[in-house]
């Protein structure tokens, strides 16, 4: 990663970030159920990341949420993207373990995400039974992460909004 800079999010990177989602993502993110879960909550301060190329230029992010799982707490890994053009460099892999485990010493618990299975199962991540995003999410897709051991046993019920 030493090619990369790789700093926490500030608010002046925010538009950069939003259009590096843009440029990765198909059109209509937003419209994702996820998306609702993030409406009016600011992502978990300090786990947003970015990095930065030799040149200055955004080259990839990461962002985390708290959502409540049930009864409990949970980080919601994404939006994470890296731009085509550094794609296939490490980069997405640095900046999820980065996030995770910075989320880990801050206290978390567990991280879910809505993704790839077979990208996500390097990082740990496997399917979440019993765990319900809001419609339409495909429950395939509904992954978790342990970030110490245990913490996703009898967590069950509705993904929601955060409220604290
Ligand atoms: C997904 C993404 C963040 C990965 O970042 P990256 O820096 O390219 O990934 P890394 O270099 O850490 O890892 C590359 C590896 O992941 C694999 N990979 C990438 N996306 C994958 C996917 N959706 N499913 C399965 N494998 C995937 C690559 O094939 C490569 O495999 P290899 O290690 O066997 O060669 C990036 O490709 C991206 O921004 N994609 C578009 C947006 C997106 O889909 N975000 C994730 C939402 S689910």
């Amino acid at each position: 990663m030493q090619q990369f800079v790789i700093r926490p999010e500030e608010p002046d990177d925010w538009w950069e970030v939003e259009a590096l989602y843009d440029l990765c993502f198909a059109p209509g993110r937003e419209a994702l159920s996820s998306y609702r879960l993030r409406d009016d909550v600011p992502p978990v301060s300090g786990l947003s990341l970015v990095a930065r190329d030799g040149q200055g230029i955004l080259a990839g992010a990461i962002r985390f949420w708290p959502v409540h799982v049930g009864d409990h707490d949970a980080l919601l890994l994404g939006p994470v993207a890296v731009h085509p053009t550094h794609q296939g460099e490490g980069l997405g892999g640095f900046l999820i373990h980065q996030g995770l485990e910075a989320g880990r010493e801050i206290g978390w618990q567990r991280a879910m995400l809505v993704g790839d299975a077979p990208y996500y199962t390097r990082f740990g991540f496997t399917r979440l039974s019993g765990v319900e995003m809001p419609p339409p999410t495909n429950p395939d897709r509904v992954l978790g992460a342990e970030l110490s051991p245990g913490e996703w046993l009898n967590v069950r019920g509705e993904v929601t909004r955060w409220t604290r």
